[in-house]
């Protein structure tokens, strides 16, 4: 418990602290982790623009003094006690970091840019704005966080103890979580910004979210991680991601398409095996995510266009190329991919410029 963190009688006061914040596709996947959210390998992802979460805190002094976290919880404009009794419960984990949650009654509004139906991890972007939101509030009544990196590395902190996935939506463009000798400053506690690595090219990648279904995961992260404790394959993969860090590191500041994508598609493929290798196994491509990954390698091939496929833990497709070749690669989906869609449905999105305040 921090104590220097507690509200003083005359300070305690209503207010709120707003934010937006997005979604990140990974290249180098996080899969596996270890004591509390520790990740067992370094990961690299994109941030994304569109796909969002936008998240308001209102808070009050509470009526009068009780332990523990009051939370009036409302997601898409509902109240929704099922998804507030699982923040609730988060909250009630992070009292000894803020512990002047306790003096308050929260009420937390939640809204996502893309339809709850769309099958899109979600995650990363509500725990990465529900971080931001606790990390602006404790700056406001204490002023503890207003130096940026401070702000951001705690910020992220506290979103990978919600999901880790979501310490690397805190930075503009993209990010490693987890420590590694090929990042200075990296750490397994939280993400930092590799943004300035970044060639040009990379800047404004798009990356088109093709929708192959919108049910729910038949596994949870959390139970997909754990499965990774006994996977035969294990060991060999955590060096096997950290090797591909050091290629994938190099194209990035080269602006090298054709290693990045090799990675790339093999990473998600990568990702997908050790899913079907464990026990229980699980296979969480649809045919179609089958027949987009072949359409997009042949289009590939016949074009020259640097077009390439990544897959998060779901049969949803990500199709990542530079922003050049849009005009081609849009009538290339809309003619050869569409019939292959859940409802014809995709969600464009690209390299994003981070959170933001509201
Ligand atoms: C396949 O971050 O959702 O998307 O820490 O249990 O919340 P938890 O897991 P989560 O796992 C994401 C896994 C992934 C790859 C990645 O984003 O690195």
């Amino acid at each position: 418990m921090n104590p220097d963190l507690i509200i003083s009688q005359d300070q305690l006061k209503a207010g709120d602290v707003h934010w937006q914040s997005p979604s990140n596709i990974a290249i180098i996947k996080y899969w596996g982790k270890h004591g509390i959210q520790l990740p067992q390998n370094p990961s690299l992802s994109f941030t994304l623009q569109n796909a969002l979460t936008e998240t308001k805190l209102s808070y009050a002094p509470k009526e009068s003094p009780s332990k523990g976290i009051e939370l009036d919880f409302w997601f898409e404009e509902q109240q929704n006690n099922v998804f507030g009794a699982k923040v609730a419960n988060f909250l009630e984990q992070l009292i000894p970091t803020f512990p002047f949650l306790e003096q308050l009654s929260l009420k937390i509004q939640s809204v996502n840019s893309f339809p709850h139906s769309a099958g899109i991890a979600s995650s990363a972007s509500s725990m990465s704005a529900l971080a931001l939101c606790l990390c602006s509030l404790e700056d406001q009544f204490f002023g503890t966080l207003g130096d940026d990196v401070a702000f951001d590395r705690k910020a992220s902190n506290i979103a990978r103890l919600g999901s880790g996935s979501a310490s690397r939506s805190i930075f503009a463009g993209a990010a490693v979580w987890g420590q590694t000798n090929l990042v200075a400053g990296s750490s397994d506690e939280f993400a930092v910004s590799i943004e300035e690595r970044l060639h040009p090219v990379f800047k404004t990648l798009h990356d088109d979210i093709l929708i192959v279904s919108d049910a729910e995961k038949p596994v949870s992260s959390r139970a997909g991680h754990a499965l990774m404790n006994d996977n035969p394959y294990a060991s060999t993969r955590y060096a096997q991601a950290n090797q591909r860090l050091d290629i994938l590191l190099q194209a990035l500041e080269a602006g090298d398409l054709e290693k990045f994508g090799k990675i790339t598609e093999n990473e998600a493929l990568t990702l997908h095996g050790l899913m079907m290798t464990s026990n229980p196994s699980y296979l969480l491509m649809e045919p179609q995510t089958i027949s987009i990954i072949q359409a997009i390698r042949r289009y590939r091939k016949e074009t020259q266009i640097p077009v390439y496929f990544t897959l998060d833990a779901g049969p949803n497709v990500h199709m990542l190329y530079p922003e050049e070749h849009i005009a081609s690669v849009r009538g290339f989906v809309h003619g050869e991919l569409a019939s292959m869609l859940h409802d014809g449905v995709y969600i464009p999105d690209f390299v994003g410029e981070g959170p933001v305040e509201v």
